[in-house]
């Protein structure tokens, strides 16, 4: 997603990002799986599902073709990131700054989303996967709504993977909600202002509960954070692959993941 756009220029990915990966085989994918799973795994990977729209302009396509084959590929990265073992996985579906895009494209986004939640949710439900929603939801259709709160509702005792749609989410917005919540409590006499802790804060957001990312993928070549998750990425390895979202595939989930791997995470000491 480009989220928000910064428009215009859209070259070839910018250097020092990781090249694409070749084609492999059946077997040396399992042999990848295997080797991940036998390394620490990161607990929370959140990913930056960037470049739907390059991908339908290659092709000639309107732009909703490729948030079309974005609902694949995310599918995808759902599924594989259960067989992984990942924990949590938070995908950034729409921002609070996408309803700046022309009406029929966010109209076109909104009753995707919609559906393909309404068609997910059998294998959600089926796979043990429990799905929780970052962002203002309350401004979104009640179709939409609708559809969000019943999956929410029919997994939430589920305790497999644990799947975070941002959707109508900006981390500023974010963060001041939570600056409000604790307002609220100081002003009921609730909290102390000068006790307020960064667990507090963590506390407030959407994430409540949720372990930091330790891995963020964004695809498409940009080096941005688009307003995503800003509190809880202050100490997450970010990786930035050229690939399209509508082509990042299982096998690049798992490279992501080896590449996290090879890092040495520091959290600012030595
Ligand atoms: C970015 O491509 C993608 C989005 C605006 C998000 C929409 C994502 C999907 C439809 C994937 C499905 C997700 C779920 C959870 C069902 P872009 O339009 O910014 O591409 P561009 O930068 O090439 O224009």
């Amino acid at each position: 997603m480009t989220a928000p756009s910064s428009g215009g220029d859209r070259g070839p990915p910018a250097e020092g990002v990781v090249a694409p990966s070749p084609a492999t085989s059946v077997a040396e994918d399992a042999a990848l799986l295997e080797s991940i799973q036998g390394q620490p795994l990161p607990s929370h990977v959140a990913v930056i599902m960037d470049g739907n729209g390059r991908w339908a302009g290659m092709r000639n396509l309107p732009r909703v073709a490729g948030h079309r084959e974005g609902v694949k590929a995310a599918r995808e990265t759902v599924r594989a990131a259960g067989r992984i073992g990942i924990q949590y996985l938070t995908l950034y579906a729409f921002s609070s700054e996408n309803w700046t895009r022309p009406a029929a494209e966010v109209d076109f986004l909104m009753r995707l989303l919609e559906s393909s939640v309404d068609e997910e949710l059998p294998e959600l439900v089926q796979n043990n996967v429990c799905l929780r929603i970052l962002g203002e939801t309350n401004s979104l259709s009640s179709g939409v709504r609708r559809s969000i709160e019943r999956a929410v509702h029919a997994t939430q005792a589920n305790t497999g993977l644990t799947l975070l749609i941002a959707l109508n989410y900006g981390g500023r917005r974010e963060l001041v909600r939570a600056i409000r919540a604790l307002a609220g409590r100081v002003v009921r006499g609730e909290l102390d202002p000068y006790a307020i802790e960064e667990t507090d804060v963590s506390g407030a957001l959407d994430t409540t509960g949720v372990p930091d990312p330790d891995l963020l993928i964004r695809t498409s070549g940009e080096f941005r954070l688009s307003n995503f998750l800003l509190w809880q990425v202050a100490y997450t390895e970010l990786l930035v692959l050229p690939t399209l979202w509508p082509d990042f595939s299982p096998r690049d989930l798992c490279l992501a993941v080896a590449d996290y791997q090879r890092r040495t995470r520091r959290f600012g000491g030595l």
